[in-house]
């Protein structure tokens, strides 16, 4: 429907935004469940973002996802971080109170734990170590929801072994966490006994090199999932799917992460179907 003069409104911040696949996500969502609302993308250019994050109360937003490169800039400009996104060092959902207030959470590492319980539900947190390769932003959300899922331990490995060190010392001293750095000379051999793979680098996208790993080690029974969902089956997936592996792409963390904050904006938890993929990897 088109929203009315009532019209609840969202949008996603981003600099750039035109290749944002969001307003797709939450428009379709929007439609499926004839909500009266709207959800727009929202080109903010850095030097902007504090006018723009402080404009939201002002304009009635309820408010607004952040993307690249505003997700760590824009904290100091709300009023309550959860703990999420606290421990992520990063907010990507923003959500406008009645009171105006405006607090930040991250749905990233819910996205990534949901998409993983969906599409292999036999997945189990404690089936073994799970292997993170990547020390970015999206590893940081990864290894979180998996140490708050119970993994025995995470493995984490990057070409750049500092900051794969300045990572495990970030989230390390909480209760129960257990991460341990792997050299980049090693990562094939620290497959081993592993239950979940995840690559969370920029490899196997499209116009980057495969990611550089040699699998033969890797139990036949861990599950293989990979943040990169350009194109859908990335290199590595391929591989593992060859050799029997249970594999997740990484469209579905895309999706599963804008459900909270649709929920919180619009008043209704979506589904993520068929269906959306579809819309979703539809071109144009
Ligand atoms: P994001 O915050 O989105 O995760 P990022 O901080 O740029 O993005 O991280 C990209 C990740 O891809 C890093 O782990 C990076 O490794 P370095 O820390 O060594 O740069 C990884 N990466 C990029 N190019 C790579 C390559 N050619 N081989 C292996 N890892 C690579």
């Amino acid at each position: 429907m088109r929203p009315t003069g009532k019209a609840r409104v969202a949008g996603v911040i981003g600099w750039p935004v035109a290749h944002s696949r969001s307003p797709r996500v939450h428009g379709y969502w929007l439609d499926l469940y004839g909500i009266d609302g709207a959800y727009v993308p929202l080109a903010v250019p850095p030097q902007r973002l504090g006018d723009a994050i402080r404009g939201l109360a002002a304009l009635g937003f309820r408010g607004a996802n952040v993307t690249v490169p505003h997700k760590q800039a824009v904290m100091p400009f709300l009023d309550v971080i959860e703990a999420a996104a606290q421990r992520i060092g990063a907010v990507n959902t923003i959500v406008v109170g009645d009171n105006g207030l405006l607090t930040g959470t991250n749905t990233d590492g819910f996205g990534f734990l949901a998409n993983l319980r969906a599409a292999c539900p036999g997945w189990r947190a404690a089936d073994g170590p799970a292997v993170v390769i990547g020390a970015g932003g999206a590893a940081r959300a990864v290894v979180v929801s998996l140490l708050d899922a119970g993994v025995p331990s995470v493995r984490l490995i990057n070409r750049t072994d500092a900051r794969a060190h300045d990572l495990a010392g970030a989230l390390g001293g909480a209760p129960g966490t257990a991460i341990e750095v792997v050299a980049w000379d090693q990562r094939a051999a620290a497959l081993g006994d592993a239950g979940l793979l995840v690559n969370t680098t920029t490899q196997g996208m499209e116009g980057h090199a495969a990611l550089d790993l040699v699998l033969d080690d890797l139990p036949g029974a861990a599950t293989v999932t990979d943040i990169v969902y350009t194109p859908l089956e990335t290199p590595l997936l391929a591989a593992a799917r060859a050799r029997g592996n249970p594999v997740v792409d990484g469209l579905g963390m895309l999706l599963h992460q804008a459900r909270p904050g649709f929920q919180a904006w619009f008043g209704r938890l979506p589904e993520v179907t068929p269906a959306l993929r579809d819309v979703v990897l539809a071109p144009g």
